[in-house]
């Protein structure tokens, strides 16, 4: 693409400002930049402009769950089911690495932090000692997959591969990375973060099939005969991972998604609840949660939107294949985007300046014919760091870690 060109779009775009600096840098970053217009798709900013971004939501039903004292009468089952399917290879583990983490406010990628207080604990090591528990009881690795971003894959890849993998076999790990998507101030109007570069954020976690896909990845999977993915989040550091239970509960169910879920701790506690949505599973955001929907009750008499997800989804590969084209609805998210100022410095905000775009993993659920919803005790499964204190933090979770005998 050249400058005439890169202007053309731009101006289509209203992004004109993308050029500000433009005779101003080497002819190396006017290639970058040039590149990076032509390979950038500024839709995503026209929706906000428009509205469109506004999910419109269908029906609201609950969906029933599998509660604890149910998966407990077949518990022998079901392990046996999955124990099955882990030993034959046909399960996956997708690792969620590709967020920013900016709520926890550490420059390093969120599974680097360290948690440990005599010694060191990294949120990986703890993810990848968890797995590790299944490894041992199945006699065979789980193919480990790790989605990253831009922002943080070399770091990523490098940490891992200087700890050793945290005793993981190396040949069952592999990287991928997800896409990123333009990142612009309240107006639309994109940011710069170099005179040379436009901001990006990494484009949320839904993206993370196709991701996979595109890196070929996904194939590869398929032919090694994986035929369920557990995707999971990196935050969660008492996150059981290809659960035994949990994989042989969804395969009896024959459902093309299973959900890891607990029940809330209050009524408007931050977690997506599920429920059906014009009769197919689906997943209500906190902040969509209606006060009718919050008090409403179910045929039993209980709370009726009381299950919260906690980002750990099993999926059939074969349904994900059928999906892997759709787009996903996107969701505007505020954050604080590093960007250059007026006079062109580099600016690291420590309040919100703008929105960047998301698709959401539980927008994928949305579209699988058949859901699961598994509960799971959350005292023993849900330590989620988003924070360093107060709420789902450093602190929190070290209790929890605490409460399950976990050394740290
Ligand atoms: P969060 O919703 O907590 O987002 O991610 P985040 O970006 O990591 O953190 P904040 O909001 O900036 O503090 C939930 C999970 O989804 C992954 C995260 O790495 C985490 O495992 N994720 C999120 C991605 O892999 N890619 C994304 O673009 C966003």
């Amino acid at each position: 693409m050249n400058h005439e060109q890169a202007a053309a779009k731009l101006a289509e775009a209203g992004q004109e400002h993308v050029l500000k600096y433009f005779e101003e840098l080497s002819g190396e970053q006017k290639e970058q930049l040039l590149g990076q217009i032509e390979g950038t798709d500024f839709s995503s900013l026209a929706a906000l402009k428009d509205g469109k971004h506004e999910n419109v939501r269908g029906l609201i039903t609950p969906l029933e769950v599998m509660q604890l004292s149910q998966i407990r009468e077949r518990e022998a089952e079901f392990r046996e089911i999955g124990l099955d399917a882990i030993k034959k290879g046909k399960v996956g583990a997708v690792l969620l690495a590709g967020g920013m983490g900016t709520r926890l406010g550490s420059d390093d990628p969120k599974g680097m932090y360290n948690i440990g207080i005599t010694k060191d604990v990294y949120i990986f090591q703890r993810l990848i000692e968890n797995l590790m528990d299944v490894v041992k009881e199945a006699g065979a690795f789980i193919p480990l997959y790790v989605m990253t971003s831009d922002k943080n894959h070399e770091a990523t890849v490098k940490f891992l591969k200087e700890h050793d993998y945290f005793g993981y076999q190396k040949e069952y790990v592999t990287f991928f990375m997800q896409e990123m998507a333009p990142a612009c101030d309240y107006e639309g109007k994109v940011y710069l973060e170099e005179k040379w570069k436009i901001s990006t954020s990494p484009n949320g976690n839904g993206g993370w099939y196709s991701s996979m896909y595109k890196w070929g990845v996904a194939q590869k999977a398929m032919a090694d005969g994986v035929e369920w993915l557990n995707v999971f989040a990196v935050d969660n550091v008492l996150q059981r991972i290809a659960d035994p239970c949990f994989v042989g509960a969804v395969i009896a169910n024959q459902c093309e998604v299973g959900e890891k879920v607990v029940r809330k701790c209050a009524p408007d506690e931050k977690i997506g609840v599920v429920c059906l949505e014009d009769g197919r599973p689906s997943i209500v955001e906190y902040y969509e949660l209606t006060e009718e929907l919050m008090n409403a009750r179910d045929a039993n008499g209980d709370p009726a939107y009381y299950f919260g997800v906690i980002l750990n989804y099993l999926f059939r590969v074969d349904a994900l294949e059928k999906i892997r084209e759709k787009n996903l609805p996107l969701h505007i998210v505020e954050k604080k985007i590093p960007c250059l100022d007026e006079e062109g410095r580099k600016v690291k905000p420590e309040s919100p300046n703008g929105y960047k775009f998301e698709q959401l993993v539980l927008d994928m659920i949305h579209e699988m014919d058949s859901c699961l919803p598994f509960e799971v005790e959350r005292n023993k499964e849900f330590a989620p760091i988003k924070n360093k204190t107060g709420i789902d933090s450093v602190e929190s979770a070290r209790e929890l870690c605490k409460e399950n005998g976990i050394v740290l």
